[in-house]
């Protein structure tokens, strides 16, 4: 599995497990086999209900915790510095481990002390309890202020992105500054395996279209994608959709499909870039 490997220190296998929305014993179950098919990249939050399941999993999988890349987040209305605290120390007993391997805020804040909480989760790298940071659901003018005015060691950033929705200013952005850009709903949730055109490249390469949409991602430098699957055989799909290769014929009709078609946008959302709403 390739890694993007960053100074800051992240090695993030490109291909990670979405845990969102299992919970209990499914999730186990889901993130154990996925363990046992070779995933080493795991993604869940304080928000999902399903730490005590992953921290399971993990315990109960014969793969050492170090060869595991473990992110969970902190919700965004637990942004004070003791409130975000809490929530990691809470997240990490869930987990049944003594740090994760990247720690995100989930989604901006509203009417909050920017600068203390980025100082909070800078706080809790430097104590070991976290060995990255980063932001979810930051726009670019966000992102910009906590990398070059706060001077926080941002390590990657995760937002929606497949072939429905462009990221083109963040990605950019996340290049320059040499961190991740970790692809949510990287199938836009079955939207991306419904386009003619995806299925088109897909009957063309043999492949299945959802492998087509999460090669699409797993190509871009710097682009790791965290697609949730809970059957073996979407896993094993998914996994195989690393070693797919598409051509540059199959790239021009992808970029020519519309990039505005954002799934996940809830009304605590910021304002996205308008390139990309
Ligand atoms: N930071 C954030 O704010 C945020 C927001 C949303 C999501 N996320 C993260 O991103 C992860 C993935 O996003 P998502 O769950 O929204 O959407 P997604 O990964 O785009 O889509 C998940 C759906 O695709 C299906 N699927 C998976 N592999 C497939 C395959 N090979 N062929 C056909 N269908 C397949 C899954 O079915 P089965 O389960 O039946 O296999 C599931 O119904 C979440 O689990 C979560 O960890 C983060």
């Amino acid at each position: 599995m390739q890694t993007i490997n960053t100074p800051l220190g992240l090695k993030l296998p490109k291909l990670g497990l979405g845990t969102w929305p299992m919970l209990g014993d499914e999730c186990t179950r889901a993130v154990l086999q996925a363990l046992a098919l070779g995933y080493r990249h795991i993604d869940t939050a304080a928000a999902y209900n399903n730490e005590a399941a992953v921290g399971q999993a993990l315990t109960d999988s014969s793969t050492p915790r170090d060869q595991i890349h473990l992110t969970t987040k902190v919700w965004w209305d637990q942004l004070q510095p003791k409130a975000m605290r809490a929530s990691l120390e809470a997240s990490l007993k869930a987990l049944q481990t003594d740090y994760v391997d990247l720690f995100m805020i989930h989604w901006p804040g509203k009417d909050w002390d920017l600068a203390r909480s980025i100082e909070t989760l800078v706080a809790l790298r430097d104590e070991g309890k976290a060995l990255n940071i980063g932001v979810a659901n930051f726009p670019l003018p966000l992102l910009r202020r906590v990398v070059e005015e706060i001077g926080a060691p941002i390590s990657a950033i995760q937002v929606e992105y497949h072939v429905l929705l462009g990221q083109q200013h963040l990605l950019d952005y996340a290049r320059q500054h040499d961190m991740a850009l970790i692809a949510y709903t990287p199938l836009g949730r079955g939207k991306a395996a419904e386009q003619p055109e995806i299925r088109q490249i897909a009957a063309k390469h043999g492949v299945l279209p959802s492998q087509v949409a999460l090669q699409w991602l797993l190509a871009q430098d710097h682009v790791a994608a965290i697609p949730k699957a809970s059957s073996e055989a979407n896993q094993r799909a998914n996994l195989e959709a690393c070693d797919i290769h598409l051509d540059d014929a199959d790239r021009a009709l992808i970029a020519a499909l519309p990039k505005n078609q954002r799934v996940v946008n809830p009304d605590f959302a910021p304002q996205w870039d308008p390139a990309e709403a």
